[in-house]
């Protein structure tokens, strides 16, 4: 099958990328774009490593034919735009407290926790383990991962209020 020239808005640049029949949004970000941080683990939808953020709302990128994604805002944890603040703090957090480990479920987990803290989707301590059913970690690094984003989450709960109540 003949690629298709598709424009695509990545991380707030829109350009042209051969696209094949239904390949998937995270092959094309890889592939195509060259964002490795788009990690693919299992390439069936269960792993959440290669979450990104498809006008805002986190997806997984290895279910999501590229083709459907033209005209829409594809984020990844390159350029977050307006969650760059806590996507950095987030990273510098899971880092500094040792729950990285090979790293292959870090960029997903950072992308898919700052937008539902963003959206206020995760309120306490209590919702995180919860929001992390589909986040796969393979080096058992939950319960650091856990206690990092609720760090993240508590320092930006003030900022986040007032930006509600505006
Ligand atoms: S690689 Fe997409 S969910 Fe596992
Ligand atoms: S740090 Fe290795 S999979 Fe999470």
């Amino acid at each position: 099958m003949k690629p298709e020239l598709v424009a695509l808005d990545v991380n707030g640049d829109v350009r042209y990328v051969p696209i094949t029949g239904l390949q998937s949004l995270a092959d094309v970000l890889r592939q195509e774009v060259h964002l490795t941080s788009v990690k693919v683990g299992c390439a069936e939808g269960y792993c959440g490593s290669c979450t990104v953020l498809l006008d805002g709302e986190p997806v997984v990128s290895c279910l999501m034919p590229a083709i459907a994604c033209e005209g829409r805002e594809v984020r990844t944890v390159d350029e977050p735009g307006e969650l760059s603040g806590l996507q950095a703090d987030l990273q510098r957090e899971l880092c500094e407290s040792d729950a990285v480990q090979c790293g292959m479920c870090i960029p997903g987990i950072v992308t898919l926790m700052s937008a539902l803290i963003h959206q206020g989707e995760i309120r306490s301590a209590a919702d995180i383990s919860p929001a992390l059913v589909g986040s796969i970690c393979r080096c058992s690094g939950y319960a650091r991962i856990v206690d990092a984003v609720e760090r993240v989450r508590a320092a930006h709960a003030g900022a986040l209020h007032r930006e509600g109540s505006s």
